[in-house]
């Protein structure tokens, strides 16, 4: 997972210029978890892309936090921005597909659904959020076991 979270950093390094820091804060004794890597790139891009685009909404400065623990039987991955925050009222919408928040022409609204589809349907997992303006934190929370092989999922791969 590390490895992963590197190599989507060092793809985006030329998104964060001079003005937005990345820290890292990985757990180093998490046990390797059953994933499909390239969807977990696009999610993770997804999110990271939607941090530095709250930050550059505000004074264009601010921290990006990659976070991994466990949580009981789960691996947690965590992306904490300083950006602006999401407002309550767009809080219910923003895993909706072709909800954006952006300028016309800058976003599609799609990268939130597609990392739901991702993380919920493909993965078993669980993806949340918590914000206020200034920490805003989303949370991808993956099985550290494979599901069980008579898991009757259609999306199970
Ligand atoms: N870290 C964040 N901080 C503040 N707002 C966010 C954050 N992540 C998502 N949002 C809000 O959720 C909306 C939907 O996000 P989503 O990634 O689905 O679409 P988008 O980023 O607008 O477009 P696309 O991902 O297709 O380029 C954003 O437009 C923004 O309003
Ligand atoms: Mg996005």
């Amino acid at each position: 997972m590390h490895e992963l979270l590197d190599s989507t950093l060092l793809m985006l390094s030329g998104k964060f210029g001079q003005r937005i820091t990345v820290v890292k804060e990985y757990d180093h004794t998490l046990p390797r978890v059953p994933a499909y890597p390239a969807e977990l790139n696009q999610v993770w891009t997804n999110l990271i892309d939607n941090a530095v685009a709250a930050m550059q909404a505000g004074d264009g400065k601010g921290t990006l936090t990659v976070r991994t623990a466990r949580e009981n039987d789960r691996l947690l991955v965590e992306f904490g921005d300083t950006g602006t925050g999401i407002p309550p009222e767009v809080r219910d919408r923003v895993f909706d597909p072709f909800f954006t928040t952006k300028p016309v022409g800058e976003g599609t609204g799609l990268g939130l659904d597609i990392s739901w589809r991702i993380v919920v349907n493909k993965h078993h997992g669980t993806l949340r959020f918590d914000s206020e303006p200034g920490d805003t934190r989303f949370q991808v929370l993956l099985p550290l076991t494979a599901p069980a092989p008579d898991d009757t999922s259609e999306e199970s791969a």
